[in-house]
């Protein structure tokens, strides 16, 4: 890979909605990108064509986040292609909704697998292979203050993540490596509106004190921020970008 480029990342989830932002974003600032899916390359390919189009430098790989040779697989891909890694964004996650009195295991199961298990692995992978003065960023959600029936699964995975990340960053005392979590509000994506009613969209947008929901483009300049040279001294935060949905 050509030298001129400065900084390596690695996007997981960048098949979805956030996470195509993310590396979009990431691209426009000036890293190579390794862009993660799960199940959908066509839509990793396209986010790497587009990052390609413009000018940047990307590679595609698939990883099930809940597997951990196959998390371990995707960051020998990146630094095999890359030689280093600076950055590493953990966007991938599900958000299956259930109410706990109705709920099977295996539901609650493959939540905690992917979100919680899944952050686990990367997050390990990210302590391994991010070099001294780099980033590690991970996701919860501002839903976590809301407590909303049927979302009890996917809040328990992201209390997990918080607590996970602010200990990650005081073990990485030493490395100049700092750890954080974005936390989105309501985000336009298949993650948020995949089975909700017109009305309760309409409902948590205008529940918002900005009146919108957030774009995915909302969230990728906050971790712009956090990955780029003014977020230096951020670090074991909660980034809560809700547009006030709080
Ligand atoms: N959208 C919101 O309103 C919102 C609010 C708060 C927090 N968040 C958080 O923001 C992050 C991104 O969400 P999003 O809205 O962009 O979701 P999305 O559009 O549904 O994208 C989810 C991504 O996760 C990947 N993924 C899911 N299960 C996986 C697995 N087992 N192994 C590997 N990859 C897997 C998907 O890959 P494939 O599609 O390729 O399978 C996809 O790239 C998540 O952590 C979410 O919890 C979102």
């Amino acid at each position: 890979m050509a030298n001129s480029v400065a900084r390596r990342a690695i996007v997981t989830g960048a098949s979805g909605g956030i996470g195509r932002a993310v590396a979009t974003r990431l691209a426009r600032d000036g890293f190579a990108v390794a862009v993660h899916y799960g199940g959908q390359q066509a839509k990793a390919d396209e986010v790497a064509a587009g990052i390609k189009a413009a000018g940047g430098h990307a590679i595609t790989a698939r990883a099930d986040v809940a597997k951990a040779e196959e998390v371990s697989a995707l960051f020998q891909r990146a630094l095999d292609e890359f030689g280093r890694l600076d950055v590493v964004v953990h966007c991938a996650a599900i958000m299956p909704l259930f109410r706990i009195v109705d709920a099977d295991l295996e539901s609650f199961d493959r939540v905690i697998a992917t979100n919680l298990r899944g952050s686990f692995l990367v997050l390990k992978e990210a302590a391994q292979h991010v070099s001294d003065g780099g980033r590690i960023i991970a996701f919860s959600s501002s839903v976590i203050a809301k407590a909303f029936p049927t979302y009890g699964a996917y809040i328990a995975s992201k209390a997990g993540v918080e607590g996970l990340v602010r200990v990650l960053a005081n073990e990485l005392k030493g490395r100049n490596i700092t750890a954080n979590v974005v936390a989105p509000g309501p985000v336009a994506t298949d993650l948020f509106l995949a089975g909700k009613s017109e009305a309760l969209i309409e409902a948590l947008r205008k529940a918002t004190p900005l009146e919108r929901l957030g774009q995915p483009e909302d969230i990728a300049s906050a971790v712009s921020f956090l990955a780029g040279p003014d977020g230096a001294w951020v670090n074991a935060q909660i980034f809560r970008v809700n547009g006030g949905f709080a």
